[in-house]
């Protein structure tokens, strides 16, 4: 299965712009799965309540038909952040599209900084989806620091997880790593690029988006500033395999009676 990424530098609040440079990007690109970043057609910036209000979608929206109209020419299982509404909350999400339907969206668990004064904290359960071959769970960017959610995947059957980013601290991707080991599980982080300043706060994004394998091997780094897209073939059944070696297997050996 042909897996990867697109990391590119969103203009805040240029829907059109961001959707069509993404557009260009994906042309003739066929692929099993795509992810793309955080709130990847809005920014992430934001500084009022107003402009998520008036970024926001629901499924039906204009980011929405565009990942459905990419999932067909692609062939892909396309992943994508999106600023969500759902009546009167808000929502840091992500939306899993297929065929031209969209069939799961992620609201993201762990809201970090300034997210907090926008968003409403996420409230469905981590899901696992069963499309084109693989088994693919979603995360967003800040879930990484709180490994409850890739081993939560990881117990749910994921063997591939879709991690749409907008990084801002230095660690995720090392940390992405160990998270691949310890679940044996794949994972394709999708990062953005550039400076976002605005208000009260400028953000630096950190690129170097990746593709990290069930042994934790990077598979494929993109550069810290460049618009970026890669692909590599993955066998997502390597990731059944949890067994480290003949007495050790990594979900099998845990020991929740000790944990809290
Ligand atoms: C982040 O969660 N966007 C850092």
């Amino acid at each position: 299965m042909k897996i990867g990424y697109v990391q590119h530098a969103p203009l805040f609040g240029e829907k059109d712009k961001n959707l069509a440079a993404v557009d260009v990007l994906l042309s003739g690109v066929t692929a099993g799965l795509i992810v793309l970043p955080e709130l990847f057609a809005t920014g992430y910036n934001f500084v009022s309540a107003a402009e998520v209000a008036d970024l926001s979608e629901d499924t039906g929206g204009e980011t929405a038909r565009f990942l459905c109209r990419k999932s067909l020419e692609t062939g892909a299982v396309m992943v994508a952040g999106f600023a969500e509404r759902a009546g009167d909350r808000y929502y840091n999400s992500s939306m899993m599209v297929y065929a031209g339907a969209v069939v799961g969206i992620y609201r993201k668990l762990h809201l970090f900084n300034r997210e907090k004064l926008f968003f409403t904290p996420g409230d469905y359960p981590l899901a696992v989806y069963p499309l084109n071959g693989c088994r693919i769970g979603m995360m967003i960017c800040f879930d990484w620091i709180f490994p409850e959610v890739t081993r939560t995947l990881a117990l749910k059957g994921a063997q591939v997880i879709a991690h749409p980013s907008n990084l801002v601290l230095p660690y995720c991707q090392q940390a992405m790593t160990t998270r691949c080991i310890e679940n044996r599980i794949f994972a394709v982080t999708a990062n953005r690029i550039g400076i976002e300043s605005r208000g009260e706060e400028e953000f630096r994004y950190t690129g170097r988006s990746q593709i990290t394998s069930c042994k934790g091997e990077l598979l494929s780094t993109a550069p810290e500033e460049m618009p970026f897209m890669d692909f590599r073939d993955i066998d997502p059944e390597l990731a059944d395999h949890k067994q480290l070696n003949p007495f050790n297997d990594v979900l099998a050996d845990r020991r929740p009676g000790f944990y809290l």
